[in-house]
């Protein structure tokens, strides 16, 4: 077999079927294009959905590329010899032009004369056949007139050698898998290139895409019969190269022996700091490549930007287990930055922000990992063994950063369950109650509806009314409004503090307005019409809608209510306090005496 390298491997594989009539395509994001069933783009054919569809390419009928993927699905499987949570995928396509003759045959050239492997040591599975799609007998004979003895042919069901969609729907079919037949001996009679034993390692799929999964679950025939095929950059490596992990192959080397420099450990010799090396490089690394894609990612608590958030929280609890700071985060990440820059420009070029979100990210949670884990703890011998309270989860959560999946984990170790379900609830709750906290501010706190509270917030419209009239400035708006039954406060753009004049003018004109006893009046009117009338209040975002328009005195405003029903009933407006709120921005507190 061929020893190659990571780069001479993608040369390899693009050059064979660049010879063979395919366009090299580049790489496209890691963050789908119009899908919002899946995160990430998670095989080579995802980015190429539309023209599987049956779209033109601009490139051709036949493409190859090395497509950049992120799988997380399979996050707890990291730190064995070949999960990993990024990957790339060496891939070729025919888009409505050849099918299985010419795809198992390349696939079985390629892997033979180029990599040379010895045929004996491949083994295939094809599509044993279902209610919904015959045994694929087409792909077993091309196998075996290619020279595949026929006992390294295997006969798999659907849940081993069917493909697709790659989100919920989409184009899917049955396929071929290729293994290398590693020698050992079979585990039992039942063992198949399915099994898990160890002697079958898989290197290439190719699937027949023939079929369109639409959103009911049913399989529609596609009128242009494709071909998409996927192989593992990193397995694909350790196979040729005999390693027992991907973390011995170039990709990941440097990686871990930076990791073994920093915690003056080795990996391979003590199984939990393997694991915890293992963990840190493969998620560095995928957080590093989230970074720094053409549509950059930072952590968030939705979506990509929360598995990215979780891989960084994640790699930097197992910075503890394995005994280093966890700005080996950063060591790690510029290292891929020098590794992976050549091949992907745009790491290359977003290594500042790959650095400083890493590092924002690791500041945040540094803070309260020590002090969650010290929590964590004393939960423990607060409860018996068995569930974890989900409520409990949520607080680690809320207060300490725990990604639920981390709390999750961290419980597993220690035999319990988590509460999935009363996290959840506890979610929402809280939910609801920021949301009720946020509709309340949005009342401007009104929300007791007391009348001290109504008079005080009619206060505040004539206050408003005076203070463009006083400082001759119509550009005054509102910024903040909050009201409780002892005292308003204004918030409104500025650039200057008041003189103690200008202070006792404003009292004076909302005292006179006050003064004048009229009727606060409210009236329902479209948006253009309460523009018309010159009332003041937000008009963003509102076009079209039927908008309450008070009249208080000479003051005429968009308001949702509550007020007094006279301006008589305000008393006395004393303004006690004029202050800056922040820059452009003075804040009056008034009461009504
Ligand atoms: N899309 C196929 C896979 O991911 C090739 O295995």
């Amino acid at each position: 077999m061929k020893k190659l390298d990571s780069t001479q491997l993608r040369k390899a594989y693009l050059d064979f079927f660049k010879a063979r009539g395919h366009a090299v395509i580049p790489t496209a994001s890691l963050i789908p294009e119009n899908d919002p069933t899946v995160l990430f783009t998670t095989a080579g054919m995802h980015p190429l959905v539309p023209y599987l569809l049956g779209e033109k390419h601009p490139a051709g009928k036949r493409l190859t590329d090395v497509q950049i993927c992120v799988r997380t699905g399979d996050i707890d499987e990291v730190g064995d010899a070949s999960h990993c949570t990024f990957f790339e995928m060496l891939g070729n396509w025919s888009l409505g032009d050849y099918f299985k003759k010419e795809s198992i045959g390349w696939s079985f050239e390629f892997l033979t004369d180029v990599l040379e492997i010895p045929v004996d040591r491949l083994a295939v599975s094809v599509f044993g056949g279902d209610e919904d799609c015959p045994r694929d007998d087409e792909s077993a004979q091309i196998w075996k007139s290619l020279g595949l003895p026929e006992k390294n042919i295997f006969f798999l069901p659907k849940k081993n050698n069917w493909w697709g969609p790659a989100g919920v729907t989409g184009p899917c079919g049955p396929d071929t898998e290729i293994f290398l037949d590693t020698g050992k001996p079979a585990c039992g009679e039942d063992c198949t290139p399915a099994c898990d034993c160890g002697k079958y390692l898989e290197i290439w799929n190719n699937v027949f895409m023939q079929y369109f999964k639409d959103a009911e679950g049913k399989l529609n025939p596609m009128e242009h019969k494709n071909v998409d095929t996927g192989m593992g950059l990193e397995r694909t490596l350790v196979t040729l190269n005999g390693y027992a992990s991907v973390y011995e192959t170039d990709l990941f080397d440097y990686a871990i022996a930076e990791l073994e420099k920093l915690s003056g450990k080795k990996h391979g010799e003590n199984e939990a700091d393997t694991v915890a090396m293992r963990i840190i490089a493969d998620h560095t690394r995928t957080a590093t490549f989230l970074l720094g894609d053409v549509k950059p990612v930072s952590p968030s608590n939705v979506d990509q930007g929360y598995v990215l958030r979780r891989l960084i929280r994640r790699a930097m609890r197992y910075c503890r287990t394995l005994g280093v700071e966890s700005d080996a985060l950063l060591a790690l990440a510029d290292l891929y930055v020098g590794k992976y820059g050549e091949v992907y420009p745009n790491i290359a070029e977003n290594r500042e922000r790959i650095l400083s979100e890493l590092e924002t990210e690791r500041g945040k949670f540094a803070k309260t990992i020590e002090q969650g884990l010290k929590e964590f703890d004393k939960i423990l011998t607060h409860i018996p063994v068995g569930t974890f309270p989900g409520k409990t989860a949520f607080r680690l959560y809320d207060t300490f950063g725990f990604p639920i999946e981390m709390t999750e984990e961290l419980a597993r170790e220690k035999g319990y369950t988590v509460d999935r379900a009363g996290y959840e609830k506890a979610f929402a709750e809280h939910q609801e109650k920021s949301k009720a906290g946020a509709e309340q501010k949005f009342k401007g706190g009104l929300a007791d509806g007391g009348e001290a509270t109504a008079r005080l917030h009619s206060a505040t419209h004539l206050l408003n009314f005076a203070l463009k009239k006083v400082l001759k400035d119509d550009g005054i708006m509102q910024r903040g409004s909050n009201i409780t039954p002892e005292r308003l406060r204004f918030d409104f753009n500025f650039p200057r503090p008041l003189t103690e004049a200008e202070i006792a003018e404003v009292e004076k004109v909302v005292n006179e307005q006050i003064a004048s006893a009229r009727p606060v009046t409210c009236e329902e009117m479209s948006v253009d019409e309460a523009r018309a009338r010159g009332a003041v209040g937000v008009f963003a975002d509102r076009y079209g809608d039927v908008v309450k328009v008070y009249t208080i005195g000479d003051s005429v405003e968009i308001c949702g209510g509550p007020h007094a029903a006279n301006t008589a009933e305000l008393g006395k407006f004393r303004i006690v306090k004029e202050q800056s709120s922040s820059a452009g921005v003075r804040r009056i507190k008034a009461v009504l005496e």
